[in-house]
């Protein structure tokens, strides 16, 4: 049996045990997979044992991505980029893979649910944390012009500093975000976990504005109620982006990619 977790705190409401035992059943790849509650200074030590007790990779999730990022042997070049790790893979050499599958799990959950990101686009990020940066490289890449836009604005500028190279991007201060207009809008904040919206002006949005919150929860976001009060001519949140980033987790360690659109499907019902 091939032994893999997820590392995190809080991890109790991770959907990804059920992700990847969906996948296993759906590919027939057997694997066990759990959830560990790490403490906050124990992951270098958890997740060692973890290797050396004979598992062959690990997701990692807040707040361990950037120590995750550190501790790996290789990283990918998407991973390199966004200087944070959510997928490590033993190799056979014994050393550890970092890569980071978010970016790509969220292009491919923006094309799946059928918003058009093209080299005209202009997208607005909402939020400079971790959890933006793993997406900025994989948005620059497809030619498309992004603005940054943060509470602390001077995080956003550091961004802007970091990834310049790759693409068109600047940053902006929220109070200055009334009269642009975007197509789409990312809420990469965690505003949403305290049941908050980022303190913008409504009329950034009107009804061509396609707004997607890496947030998920059962009910709609904070971020996307307000949104479709609003009137934006889509909503969507990021639970598709969860099992596509999963995906390509699966694929990383098993060689096999699964099909995204029926898990999404079956956890919907569930
Ligand atoms: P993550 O890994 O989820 O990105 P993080 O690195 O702590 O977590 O970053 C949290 C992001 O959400 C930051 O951009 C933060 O803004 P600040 O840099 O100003 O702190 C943003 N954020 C959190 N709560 C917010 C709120 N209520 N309104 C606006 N932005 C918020």
């Amino acid at each position: 049996m091939k032994y893999f977790a997820v590392f995190g705190n809080p991890i109790k409401h991770s959907k990804s045990p059920r992700i990847h035992q969906l996948f296993s059943q759906q590919t027939g790849i057997p694997l066990h997979y759990e959830a560990n509650l790490t403490p906050v200074n124990y992951f270098q030590k958890n997740i060692k044992s973890f290797f050396i007790n004979g598992a062959m990779g690990a997701n990692i999730t807040t707040p361990f991505k950037e120590q995750a990022y550190n501790i790996a042997d290789q990283l990918t070049e998407r991973a390199l980029l966004a200087k944070a790790v959510n997928t490590l893979k033993l190799l056979d050499n014994g050393k550890l893979l970092g890569d980071n599958t978010d970016g790509i799990g969220l292009i491919n959950d923006i094309k799946r649910i059928g918003i058009a990101i093209v080299p005209e686009s202009k997208i607005l990020l909402l939020g400079a944390g971790g959890a933006a940066r793993g997406i900025i490289q994989p948005i620059l890449s497809l030619g498309c012009s992004l603005t940054i836009a943060n509470r602390t604005y001077n995080r956003a500028q550091e961004l802007v500093s970091m990834f310049s190279y790759l693409g068109k991007i600047s940053s902006t201060h929220f109070s200055l975000l009334s009269d642009k207009k975007f197509d789409i809008i990312i809420n990469a904040t965690s505003s949403g976990i305290n049941g908050e919206i980022p303190n913008i002006s409504p009329k950034i949005i009107d009804n061509n504005t396609a707004c997607y919150d890496l947030f998920y929860q059962k009910t709609l976001t904070p971020f996307l109620s307000w949104a479709q009060a609003q009137g934006a001519r889509h909503i969507a949140d990021g639970f598709g982006m969860l099992v596509a980033q999963a995906a390509y987790s699966f694929l990383l360690w098993h060689g096999v990619m699964p099909n995204i659109s029926s898990i999404i499907k079956i956890m919907h019902d569930e």
